[in-house]
């Protein structure tokens, strides 16, 4: 299995003071998550890319697209903001393919992500094109909902399907629903609302980090 990996999603951190709130659990974590939601593919419009541009991090920025069908030009907003993956929804994409193909071609990570209700099948023709699978373990827009175990199966049979592939579980991730799924073969653990809504951010990205070691 690929290395674990741990995630702070910045949807729950403070905007107006981002660098500060990354600053503290920088050194505890392997990516900076961010999710960009446009108000058409979900409900809520989160951060752009010039927001991305005023993030300050060592960390490889995650950047999670809730965004319907995404253009070449809004892809490149966000490389040229700095990030080091993009994931994309294969719901929102009439040919995901298009989409990953041009990250790739700029030289970063790309994803394929895929909501709690959509099967595995929507993105096997992908497969052989990304860098992650992030698996929704929740529906997508919104931060402190609960971990669907639901979709763990879809974890596992894609697990069995590409044993070096970064698998990426989001929503609802805390120290006891994150080793349901390493258990069924994720290593990219992304977490908001058990990190930034603590009191004591670094002990609880430290006891998530134990949960899944
Ligand atoms: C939800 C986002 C998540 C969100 C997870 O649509 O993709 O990244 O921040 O939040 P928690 O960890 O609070 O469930
Ligand atoms: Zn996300």
């Amino acid at each position: 299995m690929p290395k674990i990996r741990i995630a702070p999603s910045i949807l729950s951190a403070d905007f107006k003071r981002i660098n500060g709130d990354i600053g503290q659990v920088e050194k505890y974590a392997d990516l900076i998550h961010v999710d960009v939601m446009d108000g058409k593919f979900v409900p809520p419009t989160t951060v752009d890319s010039d927001f991305v541009r005023t993030i300050r991090t060592k960390l490889p920025l995650d950047v999670h697209l809730m965004v319907q069908e995404p253009s070449e030009g809004y892809i490149q907003g966000f490389i040229d903001a700095g990030a080091s993956s993009i994931t994309v929804h294969a719901e929102a994409c009439t040919d995901p393919r298009r989409q990953l193909g041009y990250i790739k071609g700029k030289g970063i990570n790309a994803g394929i992500s895929i909501k709690p209700k959509t099967p595995l099948s929507a993105i096997l023709p992908c497969l052989d094109t990304v860098d992650m699978v992030l698996i929704m373990t929740v529906e997508p827009g919104w931060g402190g909902q609960k971990f669907m175990e639901d979709t763990m199966p879809k974890v596992r049979e894609l697990r069995k399907l590409k044993p070096n592939l970064d698998i990426e579980v989001d929503g609802g991730i805390y120290p006891d629903t994150a080793p349901l799924a390493k258990k069924a073969g994720a290593n990219v653990f992304v977490a908001g609302t058990a990190i930034f809504k603590e009191k004591d951010r670094v002990m609880a990205i430290k006891r998530l980090r134990e949960s899944v070691s």
